[in-house]
């Protein structure tokens, strides 16, 4: 049985009183059994939530790391900090940090290495832009995204690796990939998982769906066959909208 996930991408939303506000409320909140549930807080919070969320099933995770362990890197995080703080996940590769911080995949291969050097889970994320779709070469862009940031990984990294299939043009625009599409790329994303190691291993990869998902889309998306969960934006910024979203399989 793949893990079931659903996960808050929080972004550059909410400062420390408002993610205390948050967590309050999202600890009173009854957590289905078999929904992993995560929430991504900006770095300067992920202290907090972490000591808030200590006896909680909910997972604090970060949002972007360095490739380096330490050093002169003005401005940056390092693994080590993050699980000082008790953070064993992070999101690499999402299309903001591709598109607005020039995130290269080589560079999100040394981060990936960096991450499961340090134990820790990665959330992986792909995702094309609407020109590509346009163009009919999405799934070229996605095989070239899992080739050079991931599949350089061995067969025992897998245990710590989850893919999010984050389409560029649905992301924070209203407009989600109907449910066919989203399957139709995750089970392409799975054939190329299961192309370059063994089948049980892309049997085995949770890989979430990102891109508008609301509470009212959230069932028809995570209903697919291939798809095991999301990696949700603005919907996850109240807890009303993110736990009906949490309760939507
Ligand atoms: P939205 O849910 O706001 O479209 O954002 C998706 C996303 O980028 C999550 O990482």
């Amino acid at each position: 049985m793949r893990k079931k996930i659903v996960a808050g991408n929080w972004k550059m939303y909410k400062n420390l009183a408002e993610t205390e506000m948050f967590l309050v409320d999202l600890k009173k909140q009854v957590f289905p059994e078999n929904v992993v549930v995560m929430i991504a807080p900006s770095f300067t919070n992920l202290n907090q939530a972490f000591k808030s969320l200590r006896e909680h099933p909910v997972t604090v995770v970060a949002q972007n790391m360095h490739q380096n362990n330490e050093g002169a890197f003005t401005g940056e995080i390092s693994a080590n900090m993050l699980k000082s703080v008790g953070v064993n996940t992070v999101v690499l590769g999402h299309s903001e940090r591709r598109a607005y911080f020039k995130e290269s995949s080589a560079i999100l291969a040394e981060k990936v290495n960096t991450a499961l050097e340090n134990e820790m889970t990665v959330i992986f994320c792909i995702g094309e832009e609407l020109d590509d779709r346009k163009k009919g070469s999405h799934f070229e862009l996605i095989k070239a995204q899992l080739s050079e940031g991931l599949f350089h990984v061995s067969n025992d990294a897998w245990e710590n690796i989850i893919i999010a299939y984050e389409p560029v043009w649905a992301i924070g625009t209203g407009e989600t990939a109907s449910p066919e599409q989203a399957q139709e790329m995750h089970k392409f994303i799975r054939k190329t998982v299961a192309e370059n190691y063994p089948e049980e291993i892309a049997n085995k990869v949770s890989i979430l769906y990102g891109g508008s998902v609301k509470p009212d889309n959230a069932s028809e998306i995570f209903g697919q066959a291939d798809v095991d969960g999301g990696l949700i934006g603005g919907a996850s910024l109240q807890v009303d909208s993110f736990m009906k979203i949490v309760n939507s399989f």
